[in-house]
């Protein structure tokens, strides 16, 4: 079989946009954070700068310009020219005081870079200006701290989303190669079947999850499937061997015929031997075509609500007699008692109880009593053909119901082994349940029915 692979996989396909989506997450989130990390950071120092240049600003509270250009000049040469700068220009725009030249001077806050401030580096400021008395006052704060706050940011989120893509694919990729290597189990299962390995069966995990649901209902499957083909194999070698003997008699029947031709004396005899055998034979073959027939289901397409007091009134007419002439009773146990209708065939429920008494009826010594039950019980119609006869030993009562299958001691009289294999395809048609018990002494057939 090609193997489908890894990556047209459903499997991989799934987990690679559960990654991609996991990413897509962490990119937004990560921006977002960013965002606000860079304004927090911004905003931080615009506060430094204008709360630096108050401080500076406030020793020219006396109107003493002395006073600040000395302050100017002392914070000028206490701070490093990296970190913060500061001028103070008079009113001509000539430099009084500081560590940096201004050429325009606008009140309030922008940002220059170093280079335009008559620096060295690559940094840029801050720069917040105001007017102190008739003169301007500019303190500046360097950039390259929050951006080298911000660039460790990026290189950890950088990093951070190389680990997660690794793993998300990484993961994904292991994950999807355990969900195909089970799929794929599947798919050698059924292969092995198709290739006609019956008793191939799913490993089950245990886990109890959706795959081991899916695979222990295909194993059930299979099961069902396999019991069938058993069946079925089993029918056939059954049938192959039950006709043997009819089929070895017909040919004694047969050769007898030809030795007494030859003889001169009459075959007359033999012939008709021959023919009520052929006619069995033939029988036995309608019988099993008939079960096949009615498991194939077809019928059902004829159901039509039945009343089964109705049906067992019709038995006892046909069979009353008949068990009479026998030595045999067949009674309504009882009486009638009143009994919902059921959906079924009228015509295939007649031949079920048939088959049942005329079993009473050859299975069972004279002077037995066959009693026939039908009533209501819960949300069931429940119907019984119950003997006092020998009955049916538990160990048995499975198999009576397989097809040509005869209990020892019945082999003498005459029957295929079918009636019960006829009842239980009916019984199965209707979706009632069919038990056999012990009614001490004898056999009770129950066949409970849905009711309509
Ligand atoms: N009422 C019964 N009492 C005792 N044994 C029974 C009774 N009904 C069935 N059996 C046993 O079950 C076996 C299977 O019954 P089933 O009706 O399938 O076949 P059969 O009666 O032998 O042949 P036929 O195909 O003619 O019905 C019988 O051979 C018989 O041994
Ligand atoms: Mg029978």
């Amino acid at each position: 079989m090609r193997r489908a692979s890894l990556f047209r996989s459903t499997p991989f396909r799934l987990a690679v946009a559960f990654g991609s989506l996991f990413v897509l997450a962490f990119l937004s989130t990560g921006f977002i954070a960013y965002q606000i990390m860079k304004a927090d950071l911004a905003a931080g120092l615009d506060s430094t700068a204008r709360e630096t240049w108050s401080v500076v600003a406030a020793t020219y509270g006396g109107g003493d310009l002395e006073d600040l250009v000395s302050a100017v000049e002392t914070y000028a040469r206490l701070t490093k020219p990296e970190d913060r700068i500061f001028v103070l220009q008079d009113r001509a725009g000539k430099t009084l005081a500081g560590n940096f030249t201004m050429t325009s001077m606008p009140a309030g806050i922008t940002t220059l870079p170093a280079g335009g401030l008559g620096l060295s580096g690559n940094a840029s400021y801050r720069i917040v200006s105001g007017k102190v008395g008739d003169n301007w006052l500019a303190v500046g704060v360097s950039l390259a701290e929050t951006d080298h706050l911000e660039k460790i940011a990026l290189t950890s989120f950088g990093w951070a989303l190389a680990i997660i893509l690794a793993i998300a694919f990484a993961g994904s990729a292991l994950l999807a190669s355990r969900v195909q290597r089970r799929l794929d189990r599947i798919a050698d299962t059924m292969v092995a079947v198709s290739n006609g390995r019956l008793d191939a069966r799913i490993p089950l995990l245990g886990s109890g999850d959706d795959i081991d649901a899916v695979s222990s209902q295909i194993n059930a499957a299979l099961e069902r499937l396999a019991a069938l083909v058993e069946g079925m194999k089993q029918v056939s070698t059954d049938i192959a061997h039950d006709l043997k003997t009819p089929l070895n008699r017909l040919k004694l029947t047969i050769e007898s015929a030809v030795d007494s031709n030859e003889r001169g004396a009459p075959v007359a005899d033999d012939l008709n031997e021959a023919r009520a055998e052929v006619d069995r034979i033939n029988e036995t073959f309608d019988a099993l075509l008939r079960i096949a027939q009615i498991e194939a289901g077809s019928r059902k397409a004829r159901f039509a609500p039945v009343d089964l007091n109705d049906v067992a009134a019709s038995i006892i007419e046909i069979y009353a007699d008949v068990a009479e002439d026998d030595g045999k009773s067949l009674v309504i146990a009882g009486g009638y008692h009143p009994a919902s209708p059921i959906s079924g065939d009228r015509e295939l429920l007649i031949q079920m109880f048939a088959n049942l008494i005329e079993n009473s009826i050859r299975h069972c010594g004279a002077g037995t009593r066959i009693d026939i039950k039908v009533e209501n019980r819960g949300d069931k119609v429940v119907t019984e053909v119950a003997d006092n006869g020998p009955g049916i030993p538990p160990a048995e009562r499975e198999r009576v119901f397989q097809r040509l299958y005869r209990i020892e001691k019945s082999r003498t009289t005459p029957g295929s082994g079918l009636g019960l294999s006829l009842v239980r395809a009916i019984a199965d048609l209707h979706g009632a349940e069919l038990s056999l018990e012990d009614n001490r002494p004898g056999l009770r057939v129950r066949i409970a029915f849905p009711a309509k």
